[in-house]
């Protein structure tokens, strides 16, 4: 389907708006990070709410929500949420979801997974069938030549760093089954995170159409 950019940016923000509804007073709230986000951060402040506590997934997203007047803390704090929102690259019909087009994936994961409910707000371009590459991935510094021969065919994102200054690339290689790709990114020393995002982390989808 081919659809315009206006289309597109419209589908971001209906559902970011269909998100910022979803939270509460006194919620603890994790930022994800990206476009989709830049339109949940107003919805959110717009509402006003009490008490919120909020972590971010990025630099972007903090200095965007502190501007809008949405009090952020570091995720040292507490150790969990109550509810995180944020976007994805792809997203398969049974909820794998690929993340970390903006290199943020490894915060992003932890976000999810220390929350109660992780909504996740997309375009109705982001479904896809099936999952396909790239696989964003964090590196340490230490020892990357030997990561990156280890986790091949990879390309590293020129000058891309994450927000917590790990090296950002991207699997290329073809894969079936995200699991046990995930599983074999998630054994290799050296990597962080990936940014496969398994079913089990998502609460729920919301998908704006125009
Ligand atoms: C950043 C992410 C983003 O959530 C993902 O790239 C989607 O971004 P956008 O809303 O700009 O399409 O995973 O690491």
């Amino acid at each position: 389907v081919d659809r315009g950019v206006t289309d597109i940016e419209g589908e971001k923000r209906a559902a970011a708006e269909a998100a910022a509804a979803l939270v509460e007073d006194g919620m603890t709230v994790g930022l994800g990070t990206g476009s989709t986000v830049a339109y949940l951060l107003p919805a959110l402040a717009r509402r006003g709410l009490r008490g919120l506590r909020c972590v971010a997934t990025s630099v972007a997203t903090e200095v965007q929500a502190r501007e809008l007047g949405l009090p952020v803390e570091p995720f040292t704090s507490f150790d969990r949420l109550d509810i995180a929102i944020d976007g994805a690259d792809q997203v398969s019909p049974d909820r794998w979801l690929m993340k970390g087009g903006g290199g943020a994936h490894t915060r992003e994961k932890i976000v999810a997974a220390a929350a109660d409910r992780f909504i996740v707000v997309v375009s109705s371009d982001k479904l896809v069938d099936a999952l396909s590459p790239p696989v964003p991935l964090e590196l340490l510094e230490f020892g990357l030549p030997a990561t990156l021969r280890a986790v091949e065919p990879v390309r590293l994102r020129d000058a891309a760093r994450s927000p917590d200054g790990g090296v950002i690339a991207d699997h290329t290689g073809p894969f079936g089954d995200p699991a046990e790709l995930a599983a074999r990114l998630a054994e290799t020393p050296g990597v962080v995170d990936h940014g496969l995002f398994a079913p089990g982390l998502v609460a729920d989808v919301v998908i704006g159409r125009a």
